[in-house]
């Protein structure tokens, strides 16, 4: 009999960005439960890509003068060295601006069509003359038409939280130019996804399709809320595939919106690895990973268009989002980690035990606190499991070389049984994508291990044939231990393996009957330190020294400054309001505080570089003082960082700093250089610094 086909998915990340520790959870997650399923025997595939289309690629590409094929291909490579230094095993991993994914795009719209399920309607559009291009929701900012707060997307109201569309928002502007956009009709293409409640509302409540209880209720209320159909075109410019015969029928090229090829990306992978992917998806079984996010699209669109073609409706696992320390991901707050930052502090098995041990089919979200990350990497992960496999694996390496005898007395029987009745019991909670449990049952069995080991005293007569015997059980718990655990920690059970000379250990070599050569055990985990890191000050903050100051040949107020910033920075010239406070004489050979990292700027049709700070009462402005410090020196908040990426001056507008006792301070910290602190005079306390 053909074994059953399997796929497992995760849902495509775009690439528009790198892959963060928020991301990894699903590829974690799905990870797992592929290697189990791979374990067991069975037929199955891990496939993903990375989503190249949509609007976002296309304005991102374009800022960065690259063509959207090449600005998507770099962060694809990303994607993939990212991923695999976590350990993912994907079986493939493309790209949805594929061949294999143009074709079968057009083919599930030609047999929607076949299926009388599109059809076009004029309808309007906003559009920007300044940018020739319509905007999508996200891309026009105005008033909220419900409660007047300004400064709205145009896809919802964050202050009252109204779902909106772009054409309703008052007064409304383009937020790529800030110039105001028009109303334009435009013709485009609709699914007929309101045909599909009935049969969508009868699946999700079938027992049978195992929809998490949460999702279900969001489904129904969605139904009961009733469906529209589904606009599934784009206009020019957009990165993705032209809809055939679209100029013909409505007058314009009109593209795939990227929700309708993206989910078709996870078939169009399959078909890449596979000839016969077919079997796999019209006669295998489908298991999608998901965050809650993106549910609206694989509970709705994506099953309504499985139907129409024909392809049996898959599974679907919904995950919720991971904090960092409680609360949301933040680069101020220093818990942004990229896989690569988190790579450079932490290692990729730290990270899949910490999320396996707290995942399980609930829809909630996960905290990655990083007191707990590190309490269970050192306790739990290393305390545990780890040093119970390591302290064997030498123990016996070193002692005796190798595994001739395995005890099988009244105890071990006794061991054995429990042993089993877990084994069963972590089977059937992988099945269920129960990660916690899983994890919390094989460390009872390694504290069972623990407790049989230190009971044995085996140290005290380790040549007796009793001990070797003893010793050799041992070894066979940790080998059970390292089957049960590798979908989890791949690597740590390899190197039980390698210890033991064996490849391709399968969860049916579970057992206490394991004899042979051992050879020395590597490091099996490696102890976590939690790095610190320092939250981020938005401005560059250095020391300059003013060489030289002009008028500005168009602007009353203002002075041209030649300020030089040490090695690094190089001399830069500044403008500055400040002819108003100071001679040119006061100011020429004068060290200061400037911002560097301002984008360079034309005021007036003269170059800024950068900007000079000074404190300001209203009667007096004062240069801050920083006489003992070189050039070019960091000017920093204690305990903070200065970012360094470029800002722009509504950034830098919002830093709000003050003058205390002469100093400067931003949230209560003091503004220092390496050698002295930064002081201020002949301005009132409390005073603003911009
Ligand atoms: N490109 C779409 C998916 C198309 S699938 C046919 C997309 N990409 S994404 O890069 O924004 O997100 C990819 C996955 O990562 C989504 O399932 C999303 O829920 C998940 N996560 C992104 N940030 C996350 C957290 N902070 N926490 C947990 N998962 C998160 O959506
Ligand atoms: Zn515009």
């Amino acid at each position: 009999m053909a074994k059953e086909k399997i796929i497992v998915t995760a849902a495509l990340p775009y690439a528009n960005g790198n892959i963060h520790i928020g991301h990894l959870l699903e590829y974690i997650q799905a990870d797992v439960y592929t290697r189990f399923l791979k374990s067991l025997g069975k037929d199955a595939l891990y496939v993903c890509a990375s989503d190249m289309h949509g609007t976002p690629i296309e304005v991102n590409a374009k800022k960065a003068g690259e063509s959207p094929k090449k600005f998507a291909s770099k962060f694809l490579k990303e994607h993939q060295k990212d991923f695999a230094s976590f350990l993912i095993g994907f079986d493939n991993y493309y790209h949805t601006d594929s061949e294999e994914n143009k074709e079968l795009a057009e083919y599930f719209f030609s047999e929607l069509r076949k299926k009388d399920l599109i059809y076009t309607k004029k309808m309007n559009v906003i559009y920007c003359s300044s940018c020739e291009r319509s905007l999508p929701d996200r891309y026009v900012r105005g008033t909220c038409p419900h409660c007047a707060t300004t400064e709205q997307y145009g896809d919802i109201c964050e202050s009252c939280g109204i779902i909106l569309k772009g054409i309703d928002l008052i007064n409304p502007k383009c937020s790529l130019c800030s110039k105001t956009p028009i109303q334009k009709e435009s013709e485009h293409y609709f699914f007929k996804l309101k045909k599909f409640s009935k049969t969508l509302e009868k699946w999700f409540n079938d027992k049978q399709s195992g929809i998490q209880p949460e999702m279900r209720n969001w489904l129904n209320n969605w139904i009961k809320k009733g469906l529209e159909d589904w606009c599934v075109s784009r206009d020019e410019p957009y990165y993705g595939f032209e809809i055939p015969n679209s100029k013909k029928e409505t007058g314009e090229k009109k593209y795939f919106y990227v929700w309708l090829d993206a989910p078709i990306g996870y078939i169009s992978s399959t078909k890449n690895l596979k000839k016969n992917w077919k079997d796999y998806w019209y006669k295998g079984n489908v298991q999608h990973f998901i965050g809650k996010d993106i549910a609206y699209f694989h509970f709705l669109f994506w099953p309504a268009m499985l139907m129409a073609v024909g392809i049996p409706l898959p599974k679907l696992t919904v995950h919720g989002f991971v904090n960092v320390n409680g609360k949301k991901m933040s680069k101020s707050r220093g818990t942004f980690f990229t896989a690569k930052d988190f790579m450079k502090d932490y290692s990729a098995e730290a990270l899949r035990f910490y999320y396996a041990q707290s995942l399980d089919r609930k829809i909630v979200d996960i905290d990655l606190n990083l007191n707990d990350f590190k309490a269970v990497t050192n306790n739990v992960l290393m305390g545990n499991l780890g040093n119970y496999c390591y302290r064997v694996l030498t123990f016996a390496e070193k002692n005796y070389g190798a595994v001739k005898e395995v005890a099988d007395g009244k105890e071990e029987k006794e061991l054995i049984k429990k042993s089993e009745k877990l084994f069963a019991e972590i089977e059937r909670s992988y099945s269920e994508q129960d990660y916690k449990i899983v994890v919390k049952k094989i460390l009872q069995i390694a504290d069972l291990g623990n407790a049989y080991f230190q009971k044995s005293e085996v140290w005290k007569d380790k040549d007796s044939v009793e001990s070797k015997a003893k010793v050799g059980f041992c070894v066979n718990l940790a080998r059970n231990l390292a089957i049960l655990v590798s979908p989890v920690l791949p690597e740590f059970s390899d190197k039980v393996f390698v210890s033991l000379s064996e490849k391709k250990v399968l969860w049916k070599d579970l057992g206490f009957t394991w004899k042979g050569k051992l050879k020395k055990v590597e490091k099996l985990v490696e102890k976590v330190e939690i790095v610190e890191t320092a939250e981020k000050f938005p401005l560059q903050m250095v020391v300059g020294q003013i060489k030289e100051v002009k008028d500005h040949p168009n602007a009353d107020s203002l002075y041209l400054m030649q300020v030089d910033f040490g090695k690094k920075l190089g001399k830069r010239q500044v403008v500055a309001g400040l002819k108003k406070w100071f001679e040119v004489d006061e100011l020429v050979g004068r060290k200061a505080v400037f911002c560097a990292n301002m984008k360079p700027a034309k005021l007036r049709g003269e170059l800024s570089e950068g900007m000079i700070f000074a404190a300001d009462d209203h009667e007096n402005v004062a240069i801050l003082d920083v006489e003992k410090s070189k050039l070019g020196d960091s000017v920093q908040f204690s305990g903070m960082e200065n970012e360094t990426k470029e800002i722009t001056f509504d950034d830098f507008k919002k830093v709000k700093m003050m003058v205390k006792e002469g100093n400067v301070f931003y949230k209560e910290k003091k503004l220092s250089t390496k050698v002295e602190d930064v002081t201020v005079s002949g301005v009132k306390e409390g005073c603003r610094v911009h």
